[in-house]
């Protein structure tokens, strides 16, 4: 089997299911469930009687996992709730891609389930690329044993910009009031201040921000090995702050990532890429701790709308 043939399509066996009856479902095949999800890291469910927001909430709350919201994250992104757990994947403009990444890796709370529910599929592009980061740390250390040393003993830094008000042209526009869930230049230090970071004031207000080091690498409950963290979309698509020079992502000992190990991760984890092409109402539960996703552009009038939630 390929490595990219990791989505494991499930069928809930019954085409007159109601909400409710999926629900009951949910509650009698959780185990099951979980034991798959562990095994291949991504589950697709089809044809499921969940059409709203609503639903998708009950849907997911049918699994009673502990809920990660958007609000107190430090996700970068601008999103919005529609429920208590139910947001907006990325308001990011649809002409920009967001490459792969695993779920707020480049702060120190991170989300271990997300659910993604295709309200709408957009009619060109759009897909959500899926990539094992098991596999990626594997083949990384078959061709270039150093690098992945480097990322063992050093981990990462990252440097994000945060827009003073949301900006909406960018995949990372998320204020850093929101960010920070805070209202004033003092409070923010006092926040980065606790988290261990440094930063500095930009012009207009914005705000630079470096974070300390994180893994780069993480154990897995099997005993494998991801490549868990943000290298790829930091290096090939975030802002990078030109006034300092400074790297979305360097080595944890500050020394760059080199673009040719950067083409290399990226080339890999292109090999080992399943792209997902939406149809309306497809549930994806992904296992953020072993699979990478992201989001490539998308035109089209019909509107691409993808809601997600986090859970632990
Ligand atoms: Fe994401």
């Amino acid at each position: 089997m390929s490595k990219k043939d990791f989505l494991q399509e499930i069928k809930t066996g019954s085409d007159s299911m109601t909400l409710t009856s999926t629900l009951n479902w949910i509650d009698n095949n959780k185990v099951s469930i979980e034991s798959q999800l562990e095994e291949c890291g991504a589950i697709l469910f089809s044809n499921l009687p969940v059409e709203e927001e609503g639903d998708f909430d009950n849907f997911v709350s049918a699994f009673n996992y502990e809920t990660f919201t958007y609000e107190e994250s430090l996700s970068n992104a601008v999103r919005i709730n529609k429920t208590n757990k139910v947001f907006t994947a990325n308001e990011a403009p649809k002409e920009i891609e967001i490459f792969l990444h695993h779920e707020m890796a480049q702060t120190p709370t991170y989300p271990k389930n997300i659910f993604f529910f295709c309200k709408s599929s957009s009619l060109e592009g759009g897909q959500t690329p899926l990539c094992r980061s098991d596999h990626l740390y594997e083949e990384i250390l078959k061709e270039d044993e150093g690098l992945i040393d480097e990322f063992e003993k050093h981990g990462v830094i990252y440097n994000t910009l945060m827009s003073n008000g949301d900006e909406l042209v960018s995949g990372q526009g998320r204020s850093w009031q929101k960010t920070l869930g805070v209202k004033s230049k003092n409070e923010a230090e006092i926040k980065l201040e606790n988290l261990g970071y440094s930063w500095d004031w930009i012009d207009g207000d914005n705000l630079s921000v470096t974070t300390r080091t994180f893994e780069a690498i993480k154990e897995l409950k099997d005993g494998t090995k991801s490549f868990f963290n943000q290298v790829l979309a930091a290096s090939l698509g975030w802002k990078k702050n030109l006034d300092d020079d400074i790297s979305p992502v360097t080595f944890g000992n500050n020394q760059e990532i080199p673009l040719s190990s950067i083409q290399l991760i990226s080339e890999l984890a292109e090999s080992l890429t399943l792209l997902r092409k939406w149809k309306d109402k497809d549930i994806l539960l992904i296992d953020n701790y072993r699979v990478m996703h992201g989001r490539k552009s998308f035109s089209g009038e019909k509107g691409r709308e993808v809601l997600v939630s986090l859970t632990n």
